[in-house]
């Protein structure tokens, strides 16, 4: 039994859909005991991410009934400890991610899960995330390899910023593409190569004009036809790994086309399209992980936050809006007084 019981709030869906809006409601919940190896964590941030919308249909790490809790990773100050927890006490900072455990004043997490850092700020939280999904899918998934030319689609969003940053630190030229004159300036700032604004050239015809060869390693998370245009510009032995495909979350359906089997574009080339979640490799995150806390601490990693504040859990609808209205620099990240 905690000495005394927290109310709190957290974001909930009342029913799977794409239609975050109409599925979004403010719950309150009472916490009055831990087990004896959790920890109750009162959360400065959570962040918010592309997939809280995958999440929400049902495709993604939900639960299987509804209402269910939203939100991934946080990051915040140990207030309680359950009777058996050795390593943390109440004052500590820790990250953690968790199915639902992000949109919430305060969550409950194994101490095994607890992964304690010097301070609870955005930059650390997001590694657990986004920085593993960049890591792992470019260096194990894409293969990734000095001097190659690697595109990063989304460039300038959570994911991102950091595949920047990490391509550029292999040795390889970065092509990276964006929406707005600012997400440019950023992304000169992180040592991208060539920077696409794709709202004044058009990616099809860099490709085409620029690199000839095509492209060693594509890391496309943002699906349609940036992904028809890249699969096409793929060099010989070219990898492409499909993080995400944005563009399609918010559509009730899978877009249906009608082409050519995609072996038609991959073997001619010897080419390869893989599909990757950063999930599916739990062996590899802890190295990852302690690798990408590294080069935060040392830094040689510069976490792009996008500057908009979004305060608590009545804000989610609102950051939502923001990174799939594409208007992010950097993670998106929820604060907790
Ligand atoms: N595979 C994994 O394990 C894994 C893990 C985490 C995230 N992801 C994926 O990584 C991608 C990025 O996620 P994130 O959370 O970091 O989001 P994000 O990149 O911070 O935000 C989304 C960005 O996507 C870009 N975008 C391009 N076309 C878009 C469209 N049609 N609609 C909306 N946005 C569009 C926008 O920037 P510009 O238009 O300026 O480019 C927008 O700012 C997503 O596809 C996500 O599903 C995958």
């Amino acid at each position: 039994m905690l000495k005394n019981s927290i109310k709190f709030k957290k974001a909930v869906a009342i029913s799977f859909g794409r239609n975050y809006k109409e599925i979004l409601r403010i719950q309150e919940e009472v916490v009055d005991s831990l087990s004896p190896d959790e920890v109750l964590i009162k959360n400065s941030f959570a962040g918010v991410n592309a997939s809280d919308l995958n999440m929400m249909a049902g495709q993604y790490l939900a639960d299987k009934k509804t209402p269910f809790d939203l939100g991934f990773e946080f990051t915040g100050e140990v207030v309680a400890t359950g009777e058996a927890v050795k390593n943390l006490k109440a004052g500590d900072k820790v990250i953690g991610i968790k199915t639902g455990g992000g949109y919430r004043e305060y969550v409950t997490l194994k101490e095994s899960d607890a992964i304690p850092v010097p301070e609870a700020t955005p930059q650390a939280m997001s590694l657990i995330t986004v920085g593993l999904a960049a890591s792992i899918g470019l260096s194990v998934v894409g293969e990734m390899t000095k001097g190659d030319i690697v595109l990063i689609t989304a460039a300038a969003g959570g994911v991102g910023n950091i595949a920047v940053q990490l391509a550029k630190q292999a040795g390889c030229h970065v092509i990276a593409t964006c929406s707005s004159a600012d997400k440019v300036s950023m992304l000169r700032e992180l040592g991208a190569d060539r920077i696409i604004n794709y709202k004044e050239e058009s990616l099809e015809q860099v490709l085409t004009n620029e690199y000839p060869a095509g492209i060693n390693l594509v890391f496309e998370n943002v699906g349609g036809e940036v992904f028809d245009v890249c699969v096409a510009n793929l060099a010989t032995r070219g990898r492409l790994v499909i993080c995400g495909f944005i563009s399609e979350y918010q559509q009730q359906e899978p877009v249906r086309v009608t082409s050519p089997r995609i072996y038609h574009k991959l073997l001619w080339k010897s080419a390869s399209v893989r599909g990757y979640l950063y999930s599916d490799y739990p062996e590899l995150i802890p190295q990852h992980l302690q690798h990408l806390m590294g080069l935060l601490h040392d830094g040689k990693l510069d976490v792009k936050i996008d500057p908009v504040r979004f305060e608590g859990v009545e804000a989610v609808i609102d950051a939502m809006d923001h990174l799939h209205n594409g208007r992010n620099k950097g993670k998106v990240v929820i604060s907790y007084k």
